[in-house]
């Protein structure tokens, strides 16, 4: 299976270089508006930003920023294929201005926009981010009334493109194929994420850490996740701010196409440094998933309660009849640079080398 990956340095607010109805599935994480650490950016997008922050006018700047992320949401709704799937990782911004502090609900801002331009919301997860400071609490201390909630949660939006569904041929392999694990349903399809750093992200903690702190990158079982929920084998998955490119690695390891947008070129950079270390974070990831499967269906059999299905490529067995053909792949080789590149993938291999 081959699939295909391209990065745009430009800007995504205006998206025609990409074709009507040409992606699936959207995953992506915004600048969030009022973080401080997105003001220049924001400013450089519209001076009109830093003009409201400078006057202290802190709704003024909330609203000029969300309306850059909506030039980008308007490019959506044409792009995706209807039926389509957008998330959309979110955060809300505490902030004090003029010595006023509040909470700036970005979430809430973008479920508008997105309902508005003709998108369905659909459940969406609460990323709750794993916290262990101690100082962590705002305002005065022990004493009512005047103290503010930590947040530590993040969303993850998500729509889909209008009023109906996709649809499959049936037993369309892509689809059969693209399966996953029931206990991974359970887990996945959860509307509270614990469990995000969990063992993937163990295999994907590496040395460009330090950059993805500063980019604001989410973790990469975030973008794997949502792809395996939401697309098919032979999908495209759209990022359309694609930072240090943690969706395209995600799309790799998942085997789907991808194509981002991004407007600092050093992120292209470094993706192409580290590229040569996707092939084995497939392999690890499919591995991973394999080994907790055969762990949950152990516990299973211990309480006496064996899954009923084969599966047909691997040596366990399932729990439902949709998993059967269940099949992970992982990269064999990577070849390209500079924001085009074509990936072959082959099965999982299960034996260890
Ligand atoms: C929160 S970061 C995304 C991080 C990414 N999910 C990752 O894992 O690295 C947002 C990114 O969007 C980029 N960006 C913001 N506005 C943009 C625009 N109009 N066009 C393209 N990229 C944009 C920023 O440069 C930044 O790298």
């Amino acid at each position: 299976m081959e699939t295909t990956h391209r990065v745009f340095v430009e800007d995504s607010r205006d998206l025609s270089t990409l074709e009507d109805d040409s992606v699936e599935l959207v995953v992506t994480s915004p600048p969030y508006p009022m973080i401080e650490m997105w003001d220049d950016l924001f400013t450089r997008l519209d001076p009109a930003v830093e003009d409201a922050l400078e006057a202290g006018d802190d709704r003024g700047a909330f609203e000029a920023m969300h309306a850059q992320l909506e030039l980008v949401w308007d490019e959506l709704e044409r792009v995706l294929v209807p039926g389509g799937i957008a998330c959309i990782n979110v955060g809300d911004a505490t902030r004090s201005v003029d010595g006023s502090f509040r909470v700036y609900p970005n979430h809430a801002r973008v479920l508008e926009a997105f309902e508005s331009r003709g998108f369905d919301p659909l459940p969406d997860v609460l990323w709750r981010k794993p916290t262990n400071s101690a100082a962590k609490f705002m305002g005065s201390g022990t004493l009512p009334p005047n103290a503010y909630v930590t947040l530590e949660h993040e969303y993850v939006l998500v729509f889909r493109n209008g009023g109906e569904s996709r649809d499959f041929e049936p037993g369309a392999d892509r689809r059969y194929e693209a399966a996953y694990f029931w206990e991974e349903r359970n887990r996945w399809f959860s509307d509270v994420w614990t469990d995000v750093r969990g063992e993937l992200q163990d295999l994907t903690e590496d040395a460009t850490d330090d950059l993805r702190d500063r980019s604001g990158a989410y973790p990469f079982e975030i973008p794997y996740r949502l792809i395996c929920m939401y697309s098919a084998y032979g999908d495209t998955v759209l990022d359309p701010f694609w930072g240090t490119g943690t969706t395209t690695r995600a799309a790799i390891c998942a085997a789907r196409n991808s194509v981002g947008y991004e407007l600092e070129e050093a992120f292209l950079e470094a993706f192409d440094d580290g590229i040569g270390e996707i092939a084995a974070l497939s392999r690890s990831v499919g591995r991973a998933r394999l080994e907790r499967h055969r762990s949950f269906v152990e516990r299973r059999r211990e309480a006496g309660d064996v899954p009923g299905y084969d599966a047909e490529h691997y040596d366990t067995p399932v729990v439902t009849k949709m998993e059967r053909s269940l099949r992970l792949r992982e990269v064999s080789s990577i070849e390209g640079e500079s924001g085009r590149y074509r990936v072959e993938h082959e099965p999982l291999s299960v034996s260890s080398d």
